[in-house]
């Protein structure tokens, strides 16, 4: 899985630290496709070339073809009809792909798997626990408040700021303050603490763990080390606060709430494996929204229609006197299909990756021995124009129903498929709407990104 337009992080085949061959042996000769390399020199994978490289790949090869990248060797798949067929074939543990880098940094430091590296029946037990309060979009509901006290100073931020500016309406660096703003969520949700990043002054140990994420994806592995070791330390201490606040509830006969205190109070996972999924979850829920937001936010003041279609849904929906909440966003279809375009157009997720290490597979004519690696080209498949008519136009009225083409289910699936889903789903939705449905309402703020 890589990571686009953000710090790639090591993420699983967006294989940072794998030397990377760009094979100029004639690829059609070998019958396999070339992969490209980077070019920026913080990252060794460029992510925007990878993304071009497999729309250009399935024009040139059709819906699946073979790659090699290092020393793997990649069957990848450029089709929905296709996805589906392998997608549907998955088992009870489904695996990404081997995680190499992040499990060597717990390896070296004795620390323990998370829900990304983790693998298996562990894996799964982990899921267990981890998707209950999370999963479902009634549960994530019962974040709604704590996320709307964030979007509240998000947008006293975004009114400091503008009003700081020589031209009062102009906000210099909107994707380092939603950034902040999606720090902010989900510590208060994992940890339920607010942590500062949205003050006018961000604290110096929240500012040491921001530059610690921001530093990872440089090639230097002490350097790599050194980020995960911040971000642990950084959730361990947060963790130890709340353990010791809850005992002090509970010896007081008072009910827990909150994700922390679920985790901690379910008496399922130990300690460590609590330090473990929380760092993991922290590193996933920060840029994957803040990203997505950016570009919401981008083609909003691109496009002035959009940008009133929205604001009129809002203002039928949404009285004058009281804020966007969780419970209008079901009668808020177009800004769903703004989040929904914009995942399409910019999947956090461009690649992602199945191993089917139980069981060989079969797709069509095709017969795959079990541990073939296969890397599913999300990107090509949402900038399919079969699916996706003019698929570089940001048009998020394709996604509405009576006004979209027909799309195949599998063509667009920013979350992932299945029991290895996205975990953080229903609250970074939820995040998201919440954002732009108030930045929206209050013309004035969107004004500053026009
Ligand atoms: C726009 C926001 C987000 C997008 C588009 C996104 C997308 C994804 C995708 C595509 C996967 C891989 C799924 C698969 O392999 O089938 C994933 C996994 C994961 N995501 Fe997210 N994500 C987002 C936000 C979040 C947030 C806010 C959290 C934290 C609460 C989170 C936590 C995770 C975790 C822990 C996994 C690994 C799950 C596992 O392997 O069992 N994500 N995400």
């Amino acid at each position: 899985m890589a990571l686009c337009r953000s710090t790639c992080k090591g993420m699983p085949s967006c294989p940072q630290g794998m030397r990377l061959e760009v094979t100029a042996r004639p690829a059609r000769e070998a019958g396999m496709a070339p992969v490209a390399g980077g070019s920026d020199p913080a990252c060794p994978i460029d992510p925007a070339m990878l993304c071009s490289s497999q729309v250009i790949s399935r024009r040139l090869y059709g819906p699946i073809w073979k790659s090699t990248f290092g020393h793997y060797r990649n069957i990848n798949i450029g089709s929905p009809v296709v996805l589906e067929q392998l997608l549907r074939q998955e088992g009870k543990y489904p695996m990404r792909s081997d995680m190499a880098l992040w499990k060597e940094h717990r390896d070296t430091r004795r620390l323990p798997y998370g829900p990304f590296t983790e693998e298996g029946e562990r894996w799964y037990r982990l899921r267990q626990v981890l998707n209950k309060r999370l999963l479902k979009p009634s549960e994530a509901l019962l974040y709604a408040d704590a996320i709307g006290e964030v979007v509240s100073d998000l947008m006293v931020r975004l009114r400091e700021e503008r009003s700081r500016s020589p031209s009062g309406v102009l906000v210099g660096d909107v994707a380092n303050l939603l950034y902040r703003f999606a720090l902010e969520g989900i510590s208060y949700i994992l940890f339920e603490t607010r942590i500062g990043c949205l003050k006018q002054q961000v604290p110096a140990e929240t500012q040491h763990f921001i530059d610690s994420i921001n530093l990872m994806c440089l090639p230097f592995w002490d350097r790599y080390l050194d980020s995960w070791d911040t971000i642990f330390a950084f959730g361990k201490k947060l963790i130890d606060r709340k353990m010791e606040e809850l005992e002090g509830q509970v010896e007081r006969g008072k009910e827990v709430s909150g994700y922390l205190s679920y985790l901690l109070a379910s008496g399922r996972l130990s300690l460590d494996e609590v330090y473990g999924s929380v760092a993991e979850l922290l590193l996933a829920g920060v840029d994957t929204t803040s990203n997505t937001l950016s570009w919401a936010l981008y083609h909003l003041s691109r496009d002035p229609d959009i940008q009133e279609t929205l604001y009129q849904e809002l203002k039928a929906v949404v009285p004058a006197d009281r804020f966007p909440a969780a419970e209008d966003i079901p009668k808020l279809p177009m800004l769903r299909a703004i989040i929904k375009e914009t995942l399409r157009v910019y999947p956090v997720v461009p690649t992602n990756a199945r191993v089917f290490y139980e069981k060989d597979i079969v797709i069509g004519d095709y017969l795959f021995p079990k541990n073939t690696l296969f890397v599913l080209a999300h990107y090509a498949m949402s900038h399919d124009e079969t699916y996706f008519p003019e698929p570089e136009r940001f048009l998020p009225q394709r996604w509405l129903r009576g006004h979209g083409s027909p799309h195949h289910p599998f063509s667009s699936i920013p979350f992932g498929y299945g029991v290895r889903a996205c975990v953080g789903r229903r609250i970074a939705e939820l995040e998201m709407h919440l954002a732009l449905a108030r930045v929206s309402r209050d013309p004035p703020t969107l004004g500053i990104l026009a």
